[in-house]
């Protein structure tokens, strides 16, 4: 399997330095992130939302380990939903935030000198940074999903979604179906009005918190989302896999949801003709874009999950020289 190496890989700095020179108009970049600037992903939700597709979007950034660019973040977050509005798609396009880019990873310097991360530092302005978020969204009529990412973080932000949850309850999380504590989390937030992305994860994890085989993780993925089907909140089931929407269909008709109660999600330029297919025979359909010029992590987890991706990456990669 080339996903661990590929993943592993992509923490070299050099090999960092060399990809990020790639320009994002273009080859390989581009058929992930549709830009790096406000306008362009407010261009690439105008087009999904004219063809009936719905919208989540991310502002590329993770691991932010300054507060002054956690707040930086969080304002690009506020611009973009400002935007939204004034173009009449704050109903159709929501935002997702990862954590660590408003501050959950925020390291503080300790007295003697040396660097440690603080949790509770870090825990409270991502959390002040995601209620800013959250009001701005629900001003414009829209709503926040927080991304989930390595479990190292699952505790802290599933913590940071029941604070937020009690003033914005629209709030929607993320459980990843590898991890051997999902379906747990699965039972724990199958609530009424409870938003729950189920996708299989997308990190490099430990034998110790997640499965390995892929086989595995399908299997939990269908014993979660049963979970999720079968319950009173609102499941978005975010996955390309064939088998797996199939499934999820046989699911909403066996637990009588109608179109409406549940809905599909899927990745920007990943497996389009099949989200229009969905939208086109009624069902809720939301794409994932991310923008701006943070997009490397991304790109290389994208690149992960599916090597064949890797010629043309590298045919990008090549063609600079
Ligand atoms: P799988 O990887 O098995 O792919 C099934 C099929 O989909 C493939 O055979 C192929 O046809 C197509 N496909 C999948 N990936 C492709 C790619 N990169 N290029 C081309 N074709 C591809 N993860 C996470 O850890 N935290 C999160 O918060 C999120 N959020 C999130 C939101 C949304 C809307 C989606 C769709 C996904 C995520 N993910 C995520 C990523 C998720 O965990 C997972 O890594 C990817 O969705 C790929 O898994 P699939 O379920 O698509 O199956």
């Amino acid at each position: 399997m080339l996903r661990q190496p590929l993943l592993m890989i992509a923490r070299s700095r050099r090999i960092k330095e060399l990809v990020t020179q790639l320009p994002v108009s273009g080859g390989i970049v581009a058929r992930f992130v549709p830009g790096e600037r406000t306008a362009d992903v407010v261009g690439a939700t105008r087009d999904l939302v004219s063809d009936g597709r719905l919208v989540t979007i991310d502002f590329l950034g993770e691991d932010t380990l300054d507060q002054h660019r956690a707040d930086a973040t969080a304002t690009a977050y506020l611009d973009l939903l400002e935007a939204l509005s004034r173009e009449g798609l704050a109903r159709s396009a929501e935002v997702s935030v990862k954590l660590s880019a408003i501050g959950q990873a925020l390291p503080v310097a300790e007295p003697w000198g040396s660097e440690a991360t603080d949790h509770t530092i870090g825990a409270k302005l991502s959390l002040e940074n995601a209620r800013r978020i959250c009001q701005a969204a629900r001003s414009v009529g829209t709503t926040v999903t927080l991304d989930m990412e390595d479990h190292t973080t699952t505790d802290q932000t599933l913590a940071t979604l029941r604070e937020l949850r009690k003033d914005f309850p629209e709030t929607g999380a993320v459980l990843q179906a590898y991890l051997h504590r999902t379906e747990d989390d699965c039972r724990a937030l199958a609530y009424e009005g409870s938003r729950v992305r189920l996708c299989k994860g997308a990190y490099n994890e430990p034998e110790r918190v997640a499965f390995q085989d892929r086989h595995e993780v399908d299997k939990s993925f269908v014993r979660c989302l049963k979970i999720l089907m079968a319950g009173q909140g609102y499941p978005m089931i975010a996955t390309h896999d064939p088998r797996l929407i199939k499934i999820a269909g046989a699911f909403a008709t066996r637990y009588d949801r109608a179109p409406g109660t549940y809905e599909f999600q899927m990745l920007f330029g990943i497996r389009t003709d099949e989200q229009k297919r969905l939208a086109g025979v009624g069902e809720r359909m939301r794409v994932y874009v991310p923008y701006g010029d943070e997009w490397y992590g991304y790109l290389m987890r994208r690149l992960a999950e599916r090597p064949s991706n890797l010629t043309f990456f590298l045919r990008s990669l090549l063609s600079q020289k």
